[in-house]
């Protein structure tokens, strides 16, 4: 199946994620239903979506049953990109977090069962393992979350399993590991890259919660979305799947690298203390996804680094000299 025939449902489309998966589907062809309630989204990542014939956009929630429900009109594939995305504020309003990620996914997934989908594609997250000490973290090990955002997630794996199961949906759930990129927002619970990049531009110092030994999978946008593609245009289902570069950096080799890209390095860094619910160690094993959706990485953390550099100066007009 070729996603350049289908009728596709982004959810979520106006946040980071959703929007870049959407010009990219535009750009290959497909049609593409966007919702948001526009919560953390921002219509401004729309702007090019908006202009395609082959876009429409409603605003509404995930947790309308009805709504959802009068969108759902010959619907082949949904990306399921809209949730609750902020650890530290679902450590501050579990019940907040659960409503919009476990309710608003039950909802989706009753629609997408009674209106005959072909295939849901789940946007899961690498805080499932929680702060297991295994590494490299694969698919079968134990998730122990240790957030309310870790629990909603992993509930919701739970759900798309069993809607392939007993109701013979099509699902896959990709667990990204930290994505960074274009569109990505500085606000105080968006992605370290984000918020560092924000700070480099006003000329402060970048903070580090911890001793900055901490790792990560940072995985660049393109290739989760090379991958979200890949699983839609993929026959199986039930599949649980890291997404991740498969190559940890701690933040403190992060930091220091965006300050040599961006030529900041007088700007240092600052240790504050670690925050409730943060991971110390993450980092994917992607041989599943290598050998199920034929996944091959193709950034780098430096080369999608520079990427994003690149389109923030240009977007912005801020004059950063990338080395
Ligand atoms: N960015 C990452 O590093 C990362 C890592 C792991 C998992 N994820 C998951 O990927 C998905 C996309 O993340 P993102 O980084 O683009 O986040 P984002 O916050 O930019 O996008 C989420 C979008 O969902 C919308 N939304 C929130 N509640 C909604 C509701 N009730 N009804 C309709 N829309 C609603 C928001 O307005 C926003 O536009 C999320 O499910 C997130 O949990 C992201």
């Amino acid at each position: 199946m070729k996603i350049e025939d289908k009728r596709v449902l982004v959810t979520g489309v106006a946040g980071f994620i959703g929007s870049n998966l959407t010009d990219k589907l535009l750009n290959l062809g497909a049609t593409v239903i966007g919702i948001d309630n526009l919560f953390n989204g921002r219509l401004e990542n729309l702007a090019e979506a908006l202009n395609n014939k082959n876009f429409q956009f409603h605003k509404g929630d995930i947790r309308d049953f009805n709504f959802l429900l009068d969108i759902f009109k010959d619907i082949d594939i949904i990306f399921h990109e809209a949730a609750f995305t902020s650890v530290p504020q679902s450590v501050k309003m579990p019940e907040s977090c659960n409503d919009v990620n476990i309710n608003g996914t039950l909802n989706l997934l009753n629609a997408a069962r009674k209106r005959d989908v072909e295939k849901i594609i789940f946007a899961s997250s690498s805080a499932v393992y929680g702060d297991t000490p295994t590494l490299p973290k694969h698919e079968n090990m134990p998730r122990i979350p240790i957030s309310p955002y870790a629990v909603t997630k992993l509930t919701c794996e739970s759900y798309m399993e069993v809607f392939h199961q007993v109701y013979g949906l099509n699902t896959t759930s990709l667990r990204y590991f930290n994505v960074f990129g274009p569109r990505q927002q500085d606000s105080p619970y968006s992605g370290v890259i984000a918020i560092w990049l924000g700070r480099i531009i006003k000329n402060k110092s970048l903070i580090i919660f911890g001793d900055g030994n901490n790792s990560r999978d940072f995985t660049y946008i393109k290739d989760v979305i090379q991958v979200n593609i890949l699983a839609a245009e993929n026959k199986s289902s039930g599949a649980i799947l890291n997404i991740g570069a498969g190559s940890p950096i701690t933040l403190l080799d992060l930091a220091k690298l965006m300050l040599k890209l961006t030529n900041k390095e007088e700007l240092g860094i600052i240790f504050d203390p670690p925050r409730p619910g943060d991971i110390i160690h993450s980092y994917a094993d992607i041989s599943k996804v290598k050998e199920i959706l034929k996944f091959q990485p193709k950034y780098t953390q430096e080369q999608g680094l520079r990427d994003y550099l690149e389109w923030y100066c240009k977007k912005y007009e801020v004059n950063l000299k990338i080395k």
